[in-house]
């Protein structure tokens, strides 16, 4: 399927960046948004491709700013390519992804490797953390291009694992690009894990990674941010206390995000779908769902990422605690929060702006995450008048199955354009297309 350079896309319920909705048509030109406005003359030229999206809304691409696509190194779960179909699938024009891959992405060597698979293989566009190791100071300061510096302060194992506060001080101090924290408290979950050595049932997991466990790291990173007014994102909060904690004291430099299976999974989940519910920080109660969700809609916490971490189902077969923690996200979480949009919770213009306008504001990424005349041309085409369920066999993660199986959803993406082209539509993906690396202004 070859392309023209322009498109119109016409008769779409488009989201203005003031979270107005306009009836109208969007002129893309090389790559960029060229004119949005309720009608656009009928243009002869052969080199232009029309998509007619009546009845369809018109939505930012989404940006998910916590991935884990496993290459290189682990391409038995997943790969760049079929985790950027997923993607493309799910709406996700652009991700940024984790440093946890073999070997770990902790030098330039490494990253520049990553970002020369995905410009091979990814049809979304893509960025890269580095991982802070207790050695790799120098890398963390120099990397390039990056979107920041993930930090593991628990629930990891190895080199990636920086659990002392003697050796989180100098990451802190030096530099001043966007350190992103899982915030776990290691020795906590060390002693508990001894503690309540020998039960199998997974649902333990919430309680020796309880909710101390990340409330203790998180006070740890606000206060090491605060010493050094370090700009800190916290990464998949996961508490009530967390986001009490950010509610009082949230510093100007701070950003926090959550993820869709925190907001409407929870402990429950393991005796319906049990190790597929184990992840890293574990669900919670009910009552973590609320507060996040309040905290999520007074804007403490900011935007929405996944934390996509396929595993195989044969992997997750195994018995806790050998089976491993992580679930795969791409391609539900934007279908899951816009039905919680038409169901009342919050507003489509907000999932917008979680999902798409607050990472790319969070992140220093240029010209995304709005629908107006000179930004990039990722966008998607949604249906909020039909539901569909999430069925496994339509999934496109490598990992082939989801937590939300059966759930019946709307707001599913019919097309995904990426730097103005069809990559996706109506069920079928464009392999021709290609992202590009994403640029990060602090760095770049
Ligand atoms: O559950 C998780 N799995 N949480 C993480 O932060 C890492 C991830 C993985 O890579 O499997």
């Amino acid at each position: 399927m070859s392309q023209s350079n322009n498109l119109i896309i016409r008769r779409a319920r488009i989201l203005l960046p003031t979270g107005a909705f306009l009836s109208g048509d969007v002129r893309i030109q090389n790559g960029k948004i060229a004119e949005v406005t309720s009608a656009i003359a009928q243009d002869d030229d052969d080199n232009v491709t029309e998509i007619d999206a009546t009845g369809l809304t018109l939505l930012p691409g989404v940006i998910d700013p916590q991935v884990h696509f496993r290459e290189p190194g682990l391409e038995y779960k997943e790969d760049l390519f079929t985790a950027s179909c997923a993607c493309a699938r799910g709406g996700v024009t652009s991700f940024l992804e984790m440093p946890n891959t073999r070997p770990l992405t902790t030098t330039q060597a490494m990253l520049d490797d990553k970002l020369q698979r995905a410009a091979q293989k990814c049809l979304v566009n893509y960025g890269f953390f580095i991982g802070a190791t207790a050695e790799n100071l120098p890398d963390l300061l120099t990397a390039n291009p990056t979107c920041g510096i993930k930090i593991f302060m628990g629930s990891m194992k190895g080199d990636l694992l920086v659990d002392e506060e003697t050796a989180l001080e100098p990451i802190f101090a030096k530099g001043n690009r966007l350190i992103a924290v899982h915030a776990e408290d290691q020795a906590r979950i060390t002693q508990r894990r001894q503690e309540f050595a020998g039960i199998t049932d997974p649902a333990i997991h919430s309680q020796i990674q309880d909710n101390q466990a990340a409330l203790a790291a998180t006070e740890l990173a606000l206060k090491l941010s605060k010493k050094y007014q370090r700009r800190l994102h916290i990464l998949h909060l996961s508490t009530g206390e967390e986001a009490e904690l950010l509610r009082q004291e949230k510093l100007d430099w701070v950003t926090a995000e959550v993820t869709p299976q925190h907001l409407l999974l929870n402990t429950s989940a393991y005796e319906t779908i049990g190790t597929k519910a184990q992840m890293n920080p574990p669900l919670r109660s009910p009552q973590d769902n609320q507060i996040l969700w309040q905290a999520l809609l007074d804007g403490v916490i900011d935007f929405i990422a996944t934390d996509h971490a396929p595993h195989t189902l044969e992997e997750k077969a195994k018995t806790y605690p050998d089976s491993p923690s992580g679930m795969p996200g791409v391609e539900t979480s934007l279908p899951l929060m816009l039905t919680q949009a038409v169901q009342g919770r919050c507003t489509v213009a907000q999932v917008a702006h979680w999902m798409s306008t607050a990472v790319a504001r969070a992140y220093k990424i240029p010209q995304k995450g709005l629908i107006e005349p000179g930004y990039d041309a990722d966008l998607i085409l949604v249906d909020l008048e039909h539901y569909h369920p999430v069925v496994r066999e339509e999934l496109r993660t490598k990992c082939g199955w989801s937590p939300f199986e059966g759930w019946d959803l709307t707001g599913w993406p019919m097309v995904t354009i990426v730097g103005g082209q069809v990559v996706y539509d109506h069920g079928k993906l464009n392999l021709e297309v290609r992202g590009k690396a994403l640029k990060f202004a602090d760095t770049d």
